[in-house]
């Protein structure tokens, strides 16, 4: 998708459809006014009818605007002008807009929503996520099909700005595609079935990214190496499938050498059987989604590459299916992690946190600033949640702050839940260290007390995406979903002085 700026009068603009904002109480934005004055008043006419009043969440398209050049116009209600929107229901009217526009089959549109108020947002913000709602309304997965869909993809998208806005809209068009284009890699790899998305397709897919990119550096290690570093943890989920497990490493570096990288872990089980202790069989299929966590690390890499931020990030992927087998892991065997801590699986269905202590332990090496991870890592989290919101946990409160304030900002929100040492109990075991489950009770807080065992060494967040990775029924898919927090979080972190 190309997106282009378009400064000055919108009567001669040549566009298959132009979406323009009109306000609660019949109020035409400027641009809508001069349609609407170029049309003499179809616009005006069509609005005191009553098909459409500019209430937040309306859209009406109307072909053939007389006076105009652009084939359609689609009016989209804002909501009341005068105050103005606030970040949030910018994005759903923005993301309404896009997705009406894509489904309609249009290959070149034009977006006045620049002139929009929205409250402590500025032009390179709306500008940024006009480029990402459009780029995820667009966004189609028929790779695996055996003819891809021949409905139009949107191809040319412009943006009607102020001159004096102009350079702002160009810098949040350029982020806006970086970050956009990461997440469509995350969602491709989500989306690929298990048969295809192996961990063996996970390491190439890095070293691959690797070789597109010159600043980003892969590395894979294989199960003799991981053997050699003691991790015996996530070895023992691997032990039950024929794939064999990788641990994978993008390294980035943008900024000088002595600045700490921040540090991202995906999870990456390609698919969850739940092992020894089967999943039932309902929407067991979702369970491809598992790696959604690695493909968010992957994502924000490319991005950041793509973008050149000044900064350094490492992305550290443990891969492996869960699946039972002679050789798999049984509840009551005990392991003992790279840490030395000892491990009783009690159910081999919570594999999560068991690939995941060994690559927290991993990625003390890089010496990091902090480091999250992220991972599809409870049911529970789902419940408590639901879609809209990621969990997020951690043991440094100015590092869980960054986090929700860029979810915020980003529209990917998160939702912070307590890590008190009071659940440390529910993972006591009589026979190892600890267990690999905490009941019933509080399973996102029991899952992530499991992994703050693996992370005193450092300032560690956890982002449980259960919730938030994939959308399930007719519209099921990856989301992307956390790339856009993380992204901002990373660009909240860039020198001020640096621009895109
Ligand atoms: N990958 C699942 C978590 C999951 C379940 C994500 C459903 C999205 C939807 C994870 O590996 C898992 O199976 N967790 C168990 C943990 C339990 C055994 C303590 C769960 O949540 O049921
Ligand atoms: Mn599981
Ligand atoms: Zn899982």
């Amino acid at each position: 998708m190309e997106i282009s700026i378009k400064l000055g009068s919108v009567r001669t603009l040549k566009a298959a459809c132009i979406a323009v904002p009109i306000f609660s109480g019949r109020r035409l934005s400027p641009t809508a006014q001069s349609i609407d004055k170029a049309s003499r008043g179809a616009l005006s006419r069509v609005i005191k009818r009553g098909d459409i009043i500019g209430n937040q969440g309306e859209v009406l398209m109307l072909p053939d605007v007389a006076g105009i050049a652009a084939e359609r116009v689609l009016l989209v209600g804002c909501g009341k002008q005068q105050e103005g929107l606030s970040g949030q229901e910018y994005l759903t009217v923005l993301n309404k807009t896009a997705k009406t526009l894509c489904d309609a089959g249009l290959k070149n549109v034009t977006s006045a929503l620049l002139e929009v108020t929205v409250r402590e947002r500025d032009s390179c913000w709306k500008a940024r996520q006009t480029a990402l709602a459009f780029s995820a309304a667009s966004y189609r997965f028929d790779k695996m099909k055996s003819k891809p869909s021949r409905k139009a993809l949107l191809g040319r998208l412009t943006l009607l700005a102020e001159r004096a806005d102009q350079a702002a809209v160009a810098i949040g068009i350029r982020l806006g595609k970086g970050i956009g284009d990461g997440v469509v890699l995350t969602r491709d790899l989500a989306n690929l079935p298990g048969n295809h998305c192996t961990p063996t397709h996970l390491a190439i897919t890095a070293v691959e990214l690797a070789q597109r990119m010159s600043n980003l550096k892969a590395t894979v290690l294989n199960e003799a190496d991981m053997q050699k570093l003691g991790m015996g943890s996530l070895l023992s989920v691997a032990h039950g499938s024929r794939q064999p497990p990788k641990l994978i490493t993008l390294e980035y570096q943008g900024g000088p050498r002595h600045i700490k990288p921040v540090v991202l872990v995906g999870k990456g089980v390609t698919f969850d059987s739940g092992g020894i202790s089967l999943k039932p069989g309902a929407a067991m299929d979702e369970m491809k989604f598992d790696m959604a966590g690695a493909a968010c690390v992957f994502g924000v890499l490319q991005a950041v590459a793509a973008l050149a931020l000044p900064i350094n990030v490492v992305g550290v992927v443990p891969a492996t299916e869960n699946m039972p087998d002679g050789n798999a892991t049984k509840p009551g065997d005990v392991v003992t992690s790279m840490s030395g801590q000892t491990i009783e699986i009690l159910n081999t269905d919570a594999e999560g946190r068991l690939i995941l202590c060994d690559a927290l332990t991993y990625s003390a090496r890089f010496d990091p600033e902090v480091i999250i991870d992220i991972a599809t890592l409870t049911g529970a989290c789902v419940i408590a949640l639901g879609s809209h919101a990621s969990g997020l946990l951690g043991n440094d409160d100015a590092l869980a702050e960054a986090l929700l304030s860029a979810g915020q900002r980003a529209g990917d929100r998160a939702w912070r839940l307590p890590l008190w040492e009071d659940y440390q109990k529910q993972l006591e075991s009589p026979f190892a260290d600890m267990a690999n489950i905490g009941g019933r009770e509080a399973g996102t807080i029991t899952a992530a007390c499991f992994l703050a065992r693996f992370t005193k060494a450092y300032r560690w967040a956890h982002l449980d995406i259960a919730g938030t990775a994939w959308t399930g029924g007719k519209t099921k898919g990856a989301t992307g979903r956390p790339v856009p927090l993380l992204m901002e979080y990373l660009l909240e972190r860039c020198p001020t002085s640096w621009v895109a």
